[in-house]
């Protein structure tokens, strides 16, 4: 079972981004959050400097998208050339619509639910993603604590996306670190987003290949036992 480790730039120096991003070049994309300040209570970055990241960085951009009007922005995102685009699913109007708007301008179509979202009334639409993202924190802040209670969600997402024969990342978002991969590995994520994990470390780029090791160690266990 192979995982992706995906660091988040938001716990990176903002001021000397390209740098930043040579120091994950071990890392599968980078995950670039934008928020708005509406739809999440913080405010990063927006398509200009999203442009910017696209052009310098090596490795493929995971576009996070908390924004509200979802709809409209998230396909200038795509726009771009990113490697993946990721709206809420309570930011977006017709899920269906934009998740097949990405894909036709070439981004893979990520979906994100925040902790308190049920997966069940988005399964009929899983063939229409990519990827699926549990948030295992509220969004909106790095360096928050990992909510375990989203565990249940990730093991249900996991058994309907295996059941649907769709082939759909399932991401984890939030409070990704040493002590808690395994247990979202093991509970069925393949995509692993770390921001301060990774970037808190004096050397990035390992940080990253522990975390790998440990969530395919956690991953195997899990495809063995079931
Ligand atoms: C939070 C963001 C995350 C954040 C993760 O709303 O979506 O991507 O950067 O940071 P850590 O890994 O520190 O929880
Ligand atoms: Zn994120």
């Amino acid at each position: 079972m192979s995982c992706c480790i995906h660091p988040s730039i938001l716990s990176a120096d903002f001021v000397n981004l390209e740098a930043e991003l040579g120091r994950i070049k071990t890392a599968d994309a980078v995950h670039v959050d934008v928020m708005d300040n509406h739809f999440v209570p913080n405010l990063t970055l927006g398509l200009p400097v999203v442009e910017r990241i696209q052009a310098v960085s090596a490795v493929p951009l995971d576009a996070h998208l908390m924004i509200a009007d979802a709809d409209r922005w998230a396909p200038l995102y795509a726009d771009l050339g990113l490697a993946s685009v990721t709206f809420h699913a309570e930011a977006a109007t017709a899920p269906v619509k934009l998740a097949r708007e990405l894909r036709a301008r070439g981004s893979k179509a990520g979906m994100a639910l925040r902790p308190a979202t049920a997966v069940e009334p988005y399964l009929d639409m899983l063939a229409e993603l990519d990827m699926l993202l549990v948030m295992t924190v509220e969004p909106g802040f790095g360096g928050q604590s990992f909510l375990d209670l989203t565990l249940r969600k990730i093991r249900r997402a996991r058994a309907a996306v295996d059941g649907s024969g769709a082939k759909v990342a399932i991401q984890v978002d939030g409070g990704i670190s040493a002590s808690t991969i395994e247990r979202a590995a093991e509970a069925g994520a393949d995509v692993f987003v770390a921001g301060s994990a990774v970037y808190g470390a004096d050397d990035p780029g390992a940080a990253v290949e522990q975390l790998r090791g440990l969530a395919e160690g956690a991953a195997r266990g899990r495809v063995q036992s079931s």
